[in-house]
């Protein structure tokens, strides 16, 4: 039982139980879906140490644009130079640590300490000290020494721009890994690439990350449940609630998603023209996947807190279902709260009609006052409640779905990378995204 952890080694015991029980037994201690001390751990082991998402490329596409964001407590402004090139740079400022900015999103050269006024350009060079001579001495300051500290590493994939405080992780794309294939389904739509409507939607949640990175990264099964709402109210249009029955399961590296399939030819309601960008973009053997076997993938999660969503819903009675993306992150607020950040994401190059379109289906769904968007929170914060209590500590948790019952599918019979499995209402990925999680905290190079 957890109880309360009172030291180190005793967290790291519970975590080894908790981690071979899920491993050997399928199931999950649901102390750890909300518990102080692992959330401390959480932060050192998983969101100091991976790389993670902060915004995405088209949010700043003017020299001179920001945008602030962070990783978990650590601030840091993301900004776009005069030569274009895209800076993260952690918004302390170097004389007494004074936060440089404290708008959301803006446009400046320049960024002006209002402690003592030290301003730095936006790429993060230190340009100007007040009264230098008369605090510093003739030589005025090291100018180079004291300009604003970059994060320790960042990268840009397919438009999205992450960064790490680990100097020593990874590289991005060896981290995206096979993954990457998948994304391709979400980002590469279009050869000109995807932008977002407007600035993200932020609200808060008394539920923890965890939750919803595992929801998304292979939870089709509560869809016939958690939003039937949304189908008896003709939102969403399917023929029967386990519309999410059929699909794939795909684990690939430490990130994973769901396939769903489409009516054959109708190409997931997308326009014509993005249709044919698709196939322009994508390699034969992604268009084998949405020609023949009429599939796509409809949620994935990039661990740790990163996932996107397909989804196609109806903006007018009766009238056909508008397809859109949707790009979000679960970014930690403390054990059991998270705030939620959310994009709109569409083909840059795809009609305005469509793109206004995709926004408002986007938004009648997984806006903040979206249905399926509320009937997903509801879940979470609810399992977030009961799981900060003593029971949780010796309550084990089904995730056992298809262990010993379904066999991936063999390879050469699936174009994609990766392990893929031949059902949605199975716990793989789930228990995949756990198992990383498990690794992670647990500092251990295995793999799952
Ligand atoms: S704290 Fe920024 S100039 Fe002093
Ligand atoms: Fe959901």
């Amino acid at each position: 039982m957890i109880g309360q952890p009172t030291g180190e080694k005793e967290i790291y015991d519970i975590l080894q139980e908790a981690k071979r029980s899920l491993n050997e037994e399928g199931k999950l201690l649901s102390k750890v879906y909300n518990e102080p001390s692992i959330f401390d751990l959480e932060v050192k082991k998983i969101f100091s140490k991976t790389w993670i998402f902060l915004a995405h490329e088209s949010e700043i596409p003017w020299s001179g644009d920001y945008v602030l964001r962070r990783i978990v407590d650590d601030s840091f402004i993301v900004t776009r130079d005069e030569d274009g090139e895209v800076h993260v740079l952690f918004n302390m400022c170097r004389h007494r640590g004074m936060q440089l900015c404290r708008s959301d999103a803006g446009n400046s050269s320049h960024f002006r300490c209002p402690y003592h006024g030290y301003t730095y350009q936006n790429t993060g060079k230190l340009n100007g000290v007040p009264f230098q001579k008369e605090a510093y001495g003739p030589e005025g300051l090291d100018k180079d020494e004291w300009a604003m500290t970059p994060a320790p590493k960042m990268g840009i994939y397919e438009g999205m721009i992450f960064a790490s405080l680990n100097p020593d992780v990874q590289p991005l794309e060896e981290y995206i890994g096979d993954m990457g294939w998948y994304l391709d389904f979400y980002l590469k739509k279009s050869p000109a690439g995807m932008e977002v409507v407007g600035p993200p939607q932020r609200w808060v949640m008394p539920a923890d990350w965890k939750l919803a990175s595992e929801n998304f990264i292979g939870d089709g099964y509560h869809t016939q449940s958690t939003h039937m709402s949304t189908i008896k109210a003709g939102i969403m249009r399917v023929k029967s609630p386990a519309y999410l029955k059929d699909g794939v399961q795909i684990l690939a590296g430490m990130h994973g998603c769901l396939f769903m399939g489409f009516k054959p030819g109708s190409y997931f309601n997308y326009p014509q023209s993005i249709v044919d960008s698709m196939k322009e973009s994508f390699d034969p053997d992604q268009i084998a996947l949405l020609e023949e076997n009429s599939v796509l993938p409809l949620n994935a999660t990039i661990f740790p807190n990163t996932s996107l969503l397909h989804s196609s819903m109806s903006i007018e009675e009766g009238g056909k279902s508008v397809p859109y993306v949707t790009l979000r992150v679960w970014q930690p607020m403390g054990p059991g709260k998270m705030e939620i950040w959310s994009w709109c994401l569409v083909e840059k190059d795809a009609s305005e009609e469509f793109k206004k379109a995709s926004n408002r289906s986007y938004l009648s769904t997984f806006g903040a006052s979206g249905t399926l968007e509320q009937d997903d929170a509801e879940n979470w914060s609810g399992q977030t409640r009961v799981a900060a209590g003593e029971m949780s500590g010796q309550h084990y948790l089904n995730y056992g779905a298809g262990l010993g019952q379904v066999e991936p599918i063999p390879e050469g019979e699936w174009a994609g990378p990766g392990t893929a499995y031949p059902k949605n209402y199975v716990d793989f990925a789930q228990r995949h995204f756990w198992q990383t999680y498990f690794d992670h905290l647990l500092d251990s190079q295995n793999g799952s």
